[in-house]
This record gives C-alpha cells, structure tokens and sequence, in this order.
C-alpha cells in the first residue's frame, strides 16, 4: 500500500485511533494533514509521522463543530499541498445522555460525529473528483442498535446516521470514481471512554466486562482499527464502496 505523493487528511489525529492511522499513513509516505483541537497533542503527533517519513505533516486546529474551522481544513490543505486524495472522518465524542434530558446532548452528537462529516466532506468532494479519491467515515458498532447498559443514546443516533451517509454519498460519488466507506468499531482502547465521562476504574472495568463477553475475549486496539482505515483508502480496496466494515471482536454476534 502505497501512498506516496497522497494527500490525506485525518480529523480527530490528536488521539487514538486518529493518531495511530496518522503514523500508520507517514510508514506509507503519505503528505499528512492532521486535525483537532489540542495543539499539543497534534504537534507530538505530527513529530512521530515526520521522523518515520521526513515529510512534515500540516497542522490545522481546527473544532469540527465550526464551520468556519472545517472551511480552513479544506482551504489550508488545497493552499499547502494542492489536492486532497483521502479524506477521514474520524472526529467523534461519546455523547451520553437520557431522553429525559432534553436536545442539547443530541445537538451536540450530531454537531461533532456526522454534520462535522457531512460539510467536511461536501467541501472535499470537488478535490476528490479531481484525484479519485475516497472517504472513510470512523463510525461505530452503536450505529446498528443500542449500546446496552451504557446511556449512549445521543451517539448511537449520530454514528447511525453517519452510516447512512456513507451510503448515500458513495451512491452519488461512484460514477465519479470516488469511493466512501465505512470502519465500524466495537469497543477499542483509547482515551474514548474517558472522553465520554467514565472514571478510569469504570474504564478498566468496562473494558473487562467487555473483554469477557466478546466471542475473541478482547477489546480491540487503536491499530486494528487504523490497518482497516488504511487499507479501506488504499487502491487494493479500489472495488468497495459503501460498505459498511465491523471491527468488534464479535460482539455484534452475542
Ligand atoms: N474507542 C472506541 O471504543 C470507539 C468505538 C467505536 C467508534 N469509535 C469512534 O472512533 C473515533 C475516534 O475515537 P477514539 O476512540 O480514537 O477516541 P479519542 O481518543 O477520544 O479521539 C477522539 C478524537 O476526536 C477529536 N474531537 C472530538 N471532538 C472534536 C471537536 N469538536 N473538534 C475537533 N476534533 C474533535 C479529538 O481531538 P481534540 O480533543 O484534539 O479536539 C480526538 O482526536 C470516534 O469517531 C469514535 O466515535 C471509538
């Protein structure tokens, strides 16, 4: 898989599985843009990819629920490197609440998991006609029904719609030659769930509860999911599009 000469743009690189496919990206000598809002982060980042490829990714702060932020993701890429092979859409939070609680958390779901992708993506589109490019949307297993015991309704919603999305567009992009797919993960180790306001014993313990009642007896780790992401992006896979790929450890089996 080789990626020399690509532009791919990464949103969520600060963290997790974000930061693991921005690394896995630099081994195949991709040109980098890598986003988030903790600067810091994206810098130490940033550092791991330039010392593996000498190529020096570009950095855009950006938060996903601004327009404005998205625009300057798409802007500043074009002005630094002048195309944009893959986009991935990989930004989420896990957004919990209860019916009882009114809009707010759903609005801010929707804001951060699929509108972020919805314009990132339409204002890409022109750049991926060019290239023949494609997307990959970091979705969810919370896509295909609830998550039981976790109060995850806002995300579930978010991650289901995001699925849909990834459909539809890669209906409307085919004849085009730009490909869209899906990575749905199940529980992965990364700082998600503390993200999402879990304490770290509750990390740990959901993890093992988790761990236990898989089919594989493990959680998943961050560069499982990024190899997906890769290879989803690569021309090897050039003949998917619209599909939706579980990365669970059986857990949509029990
Ligand atoms: N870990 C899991 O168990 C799991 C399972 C299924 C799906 N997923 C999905 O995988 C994706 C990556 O999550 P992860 O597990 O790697 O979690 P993570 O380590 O918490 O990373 C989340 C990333 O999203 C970015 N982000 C969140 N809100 C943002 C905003 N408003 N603007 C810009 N960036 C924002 C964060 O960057 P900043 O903080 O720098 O802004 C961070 O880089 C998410 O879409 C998540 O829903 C994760």
């Amino acid at each position: 898989m080789d990626f020399s000469n690509k532009v791919v743009i990464i949103t969520g690189a600060s963290s997790g599985i974000g930061a693991s496919v921005a690394v896995l990206y630099a081994k195949q000598s991709a040109k980098l843009v890598l986003t988030g809002r903790n600067e810091q982060s994206l810098n130490t980042i940033s550092k791991q990819c330039e010392e593996v490829n000498g190529i020096k990714p570009l950095i855009v702060k950006a938060d996903v629920t601004d327009d404005n932020d998205i625009k300057k993701i798409v802007l500043n890429t074009i002005e630094h490197f002048g195309r944009i092979d893959v986009l991935v859409n990989n930004a989420g939070v896990g957004v919990r609440a209860s019916i009882l609680d009114g809009v707010k958390p759903f609005d801010e779901a929707i804001a951060t998991n699929i509108r972020s992708a919805y314009l990132l993506t339409s204002l890409a589109t022109p750049y991926l006609i060019e290239s023949k490019g494609n997307v990959v949307n970091v979705s969810s297993v919370a896509a295909f029904g609830p998550i039981k015991g976790v109060d995850f309704l806002p995300y579930c919603i978010s991650k289901a719609a995001m699925d849909q999305f990834t459909k539809c567009v890669a209906l409307e992009l085919g004849p085009q030659g730009v490909r869209v797919n899906s990575v749905n993960p199940g529980c992965t180790r990364t700082p998600f769930a503390e993200a999402a306001g879990f304490t770290k014993d509750n990390v740990t313990q959901l993890y093992t509860q988790r761990a236990e009642s898989y089919p594989l007896r493990k959680v998943a780790e961050r560069d499982e999911v990024a190899d997906l992401i890769l290879y989803l992006s690569s021309d090897r896979a050039r003949s998917i599009t619209g599909s939706v790929y579980v990365i669970d450890n059986g857990e949509m089996l029990v």
